[in-house]
């Protein structure tokens, strides 16, 4: 101590620092429910694992979820509440079509309240939720922080400016992702996350009719017209293909192998593989499951991170779907 010539006074005074307000400053922590709901981050993983075993796409959803709740301004719950009067939360926006399972994530939250009422955010549910799922379809088991809290407003009309178009640019998908912190390398490794689910034949159809984009392996694309017949599909109607189809239901380095042979789902995706930006990460996580493993925990944990609410900022919700009244 000497040596480091802190007088002893100022050094506690530091310690003191730490102890109090280090960790409001840092804002996210491990395990921030240890001592006010010990149990939380195990109720959660329950949840989704029986959830999981009644109905296998929940996990799926808990994969895109994460994404566009955290992508949206704040990991902060906004994408869970619903619409009310003239009110047209983010639900309505058409970047979240096709978003399913919502009522499941009240049920993760009824089995939290049980237990601990009014402590548990809705905004770390979902990213809880996500790490589980990401575990259970075969991917990587991740470490993220805790201690988000919920938005009190949530706007259909600023989506668009933060998810980008399935058929839009590689260089605004960069730019969506660069703006909160997330590389090219991060990227290409969270757009994996398309190795699992589905995706509508309205989302597909530009590419098949009125003639066959090029760049799609052409067999295939023979395979996606017998899913998607017609080119102007109704979207209530549920006509859909599997994003990976091969391994649908497995969070694995096959999305990255597909993009290689031309069958890749959405443009965003095959176009991965022709920007030089992103064409070398491609190759190498379809070589190399572990890499894709490493970079998407990576990417994941960065976006987990984005902005939280946290010390007064924001509520914990009682019900996902709705703000508490005042
Ligand atoms: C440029 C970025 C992205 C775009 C444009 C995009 C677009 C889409 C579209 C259009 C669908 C199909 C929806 C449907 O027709 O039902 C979809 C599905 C999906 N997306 Fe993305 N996505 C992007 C990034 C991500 C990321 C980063 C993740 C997670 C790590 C993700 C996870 C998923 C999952 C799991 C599904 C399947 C959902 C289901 O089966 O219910 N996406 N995405
Ligand atoms: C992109 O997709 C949207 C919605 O699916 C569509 O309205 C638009 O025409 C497409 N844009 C291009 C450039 O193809």
């Amino acid at each position: 101590m000497a040596k480091l010539g802190i007088p002893l006074g100022s050094l506690s005074l530091l310690l003191l620092f730490f102890f109090c307000c280090a960790q409001r400053s840092v804002g996210l922590q491990e395990n921030y429910y240890a001592t006010s709901c010990p149990r939380a981050e195990e109720i959660v993983k329950e949840q989704v694992y029986n959830l999981y075993q009644e109905h296998g796409n929940t996990a799926v959803s808990w994969i895109r979820l994460i994404f566009h709740d955290c992508i949206v301004q704040s990991c902060d719950a906004s994408i869970l509440l619903d619409s009310s009067g003239d009110v047209q939360t983010e639900k309505q926006s058409d970047r979240n079509f096709g978003m399913r399972n919502f009522k499941y994530v009240d049920t993760i939250k009824e089995a939290i309240e049980v237990e601990c009422p009014g402590v548990v955010s809705c905004a770390d549910i979902i990213v809880l939720a996500a790490k589980e799922a990401a575990a259970m379809l075969g991917g990587p088991r991740i470490a993220v922080k805790t201690g988000r809290r919920d938005s009190r407003k949530s706007s259909a009309a600023v989506v668009d400016k933060y998810i980008p178009l399935h058929n839009g640019s590689i260089s605004s998908l960069l730019s969506a992702f660069a703006s909160v912190g997330i590389d090219a390398e991060g990227a290409v490794a969270l757009l994996g996350g398309h190795s699992v689910g589905r995706t509508h034949c309205v989302n597909l159809v530009e590419r098949l009719y009125p003639e066959v984009d090029p760049n799609f392996d052409p067999d295939y694309a023979v395979y996606l017209k017998g899913r998607c017949p017609t080119p102007n599909p109704d979207p209530n109607e549920v006509l859909y293909a599997r994003n990976d189809r091969v391994t649908p239901m497995k969070l694995d380095n096959n999305y990255f192998k597909n993009l290689i042979k031309d069958k890749g789902l959405l443009l965003v995706d095959q176009g991965l593989l022709s920007d030089s930006r992103t064409t070398p990460y491609v190759t190498q996580m379809a070589q190399d499951n572990n890499y894709f493993f490493a970079q998407f925990s990576r990417a994941f944990a960065i976006l987990s991170e984005n902005n939280p609410l946290t010390g007064g900022d924001g509520e914990i919700r009682n019900h996902c779907r709705f703000v508490n009244r005042p």
